[in-house]
């Protein structure tokens, strides 16, 4: 018997997106349909690479071609279409689809180490993303990736450095190695025009932004001149650095830059016979997103291979990927894409556009 494309887009059609809480044919993801006797192939375009929904539409998805006669085997296929959020992006040219700023009230809580591996799992997902270390008081990510230099502009443009598929910039890597820096107003916004005007970055998804700590004119000028699709703030789990965390998600909040939620870093360590240590207390992270009212995207764990990886420019995402701190970034890097995504659409209003041909 010969099976109709009409009866598998009707059964197709019984799949729902979880998110957009609409049906996969409505909302055109269904791409590229072709039988050959009892095989159906097809691709389902996403909304972001990185979407931690994949599992749940192909196992839903296959359900609901168990019903159709005739179908012997069922091959998805993957592909993504990362929608704009729409927002003139000021004085970056480049046509960048979103860009999601890291922020904390404070250094030394890992927001490098969650810039970088951020990134990293986009680009591994399949996403085409850029890295802008704009921390320009501590630059770590050209260490952290690796990186030692930008490669030679041919014009007055900067040509970003790439590493583990991710296009990166870095005050770092345009000041010559110790060079103390130190920044006056007038120097710093001008700085900060440069960085962000000059970069030939190309066509990207994602622009992950690691912003300098704390809520000083540095970090405050680079949110207002960037426009972002959201923020993520980064926190310890103690009292001390939810304090300044809040102090940064504040910042997010007055500038109208939506906050895609709190991760907490360092959140326990886990000894070799299994106990868990609270190093630096527990559950903050959750309770500043509750007070917030923002989501709790989740916890990272404590693990030296994460430092050694950092020193060594080789990040954890790529390095172990079955670890539990990978997975737990990985799991991180699929809620802020998935959020990113939802918003950009903007599931109450109009149907996905980006993803209608
Ligand atoms: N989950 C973690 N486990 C172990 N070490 C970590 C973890 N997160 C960050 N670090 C280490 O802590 C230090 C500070 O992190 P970093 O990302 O540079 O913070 P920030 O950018 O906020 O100053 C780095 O040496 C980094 O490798
Ligand atoms: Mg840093």
């Amino acid at each position: 018997m010969t099976i109709s494309k009409e009866a598998i887009m009707q059964a197709l059609g019984t799949v729902q997106e979880p998110d957009l809480k609409q049906d996969l044919v409505t909302l055109n993801m269904i791409r590229n349909l072709e039988i050959d006797g009892g095989k159906v192939v097809f691709t389902i375009m996403l909304t972001t690479p990185a979407c931690p929904l994949k599992g749940k539409m192909e196992a839903d998805s296959r359900k609901a071609l168990a019903s159709v006669a005739g179908v012997e085997s069922i091959e998805i296929k993957w592909d993504s279409d990362v929608p704009n959020d729409g927002r003139t992006r000021g004085l970056i040219k480049a046509p960048i689809r979103n860009a999601i700023a890291i922020g904390s009230g404070k250094g030394g809580v890992g927001k490098s180490t969650v810039s970088v591996n951020v990134a990293v799992a986009l680009a591994k997902a399949g996403a085409r993303v850029g890295l802008l270390d704009a921390d320009i008081y501590g630059p770590n990510t050209p260490t952290m990736l690796g990186v030692e230099q930008l490669p030679k502009p041919d014009g007055p443009r900067i040509i970003p450095a790439e590493a583990y598929g991710v296009k990166m910039v870095s005050m770092g890597l345009l000041v010559k190695p110790g060079q103390p820096l130190i920044w006056r107003g007038p120097m710093l916004n001008s700085a900060i025009r440069q960085f962000l005007g000059d970069v030939e970055w190309g066509e990207l998804d994602y622009l992950i932004v690691d912003l300098p700590p704390g809520t000083g004119d540095a970090a405050l000028s680079l949110a207002q001149s960037l426009p972002l699709s959201g923020a993520v703030v980064v926190t310890l789990p103690q009292l001390v650095s939810l304090e300044d965390a809040g102090r940064g998600l504040n910042m997010f909040k007055k500038l109208e830059v939506p906050v895609l939620g709190v991760v907490e870093n360092m959140s326990y360590l886990e000894l070799p016979d299994g106990t868990i240590m609270d190093i630096f207390g527990s559950g903050g992270g959750e309770h500043l997103a509750k007070l917030t009212n923002v989501d709790f995207l989740g916890q990272v764990p404590m693990d030296q291979n994460v430092r050694i990886g950092g020193d060594r420019g080789k990040p954890i995402v790529d390095s172990h990927p079955d670890s539990p701190v990978a997975q737990a970034l990985t799991e991180i890097t699929q809620r802020i894409a998935q959020k990113v995504s939802v918003a950009a659409i903007g599931v109450n209003n109009d149907l996905p556009i980006s993803i209608l041909e």
